[in-house]
């Protein structure tokens, strides 16, 4: 990556700031919070209205109204996909047979497909505009050498001067009636995000990706998703594909 600009790291205080719960013995890392959020001193998760956040023992979590249960971003789950997963669709449509490629993971959410990326070897970017999914990821990706996690909207990123080996797209796809439940962490991310204006077109977005992208621009797709012009390859699994646009 070339750093010729500065780019942001963390959002200015949300004008409604997120709420976070903390218990006593986790005072003193709240504190490292007190920027973006309201502090509440708790003795246990208490139920929520709004998506918030808890702080214990075991780490930040995420409560959301109707949970009983803090949803923990988990790196153990990351090392399980890990195992393999320089072989898998992911790896193979970033191209990561050509080396360790940095990557700008431009639509991070909770970072798990970046991450993975990182802990094969890539530096990567993490870029995500909504501040509750901020907080969480940048504290969960504080442990990843490598990494870094931006606060933005994605399309300033990628109008400015910097660059990348590959531009990483997955957008949220809008839903489908007929789809079985996502996992736990996608459906937490499209509540998270259902009120997000988003006017994001994704042929601009390619196109913006491929002005920053040294060697390519992979999109997460659903199987039967259109493909946007210009593909030069796909990479299918069971549920997705990632769809492949080289750099000129
Ligand atoms: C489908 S999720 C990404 C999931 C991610 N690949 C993972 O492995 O956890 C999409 C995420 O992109 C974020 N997002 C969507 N459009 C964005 C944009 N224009 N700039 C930055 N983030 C964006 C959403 O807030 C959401 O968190």
């Amino acid at each position: 990556m070339e750093n010729t600009t500065k780019m942001r790291t963390s959002p200015e205080r949300p004008e409604v700031p997120i709420v976070l719960m903390y218990t006593a013995e986790q005072r003193e890392q709240a504190m490292a919070f007190e920027l973006w959020c309201d502090l509440h001193e708790v003795d246990a998760p208490r139920q929520v209205d709004v998506p918030s956040l808890y702080l214990d023992y075991q780490g930040l979590a995420l409560c959301s109204p109707g949970n009983k249960r803090p949803f923990r971003l988990a790196e153990q789950n990351l090392h399980r996909r890990s195992v393999g997963a320089r072989k898998g669709e992911l790896a193979r449509a970033c191209g990561l047979n050509q080396g360790d490629l940095s990557v700008l993971d431009a639509c991070a959410g909770f970072g798990t497909d970046g991450l993975t990326l990182s802990m094969l070897g890539c530096p990567v970017t993490l870029v995500e505009r909504e501040p509750l999914i901020w907080v969480l990821l940048q504290d969960f990706a504080r442990s990843f050498d490598n990494t870094q996690v931006m606060f933005m909207d994605c399309k300033e990123a990628l109008s400015g001067d910097l660059t990348w080996d590959v531009v990483y797209l997955d957008p949220m796809f809008p839903e489908r009636k007929k789809n079985a439940l996502p996992n736990q962490a996608l459906q937490h991310l499209r509540y998270l995000t259902q009120d997000a204006q988003d006017t994001s077109d994704l042929t601009e977005l390619i196109q913006l990706a491929l002005n920053c992208a040294n060697n390519r621009v992979v999109v997460k797709r659903r199987l039967k998703d259109p493909v946007v012009e210009g593909v030069n390859f796909q990479i299918k699994g069971k549920t997705v594909r990632f769809d492949v646009y080289l750099a000129k």
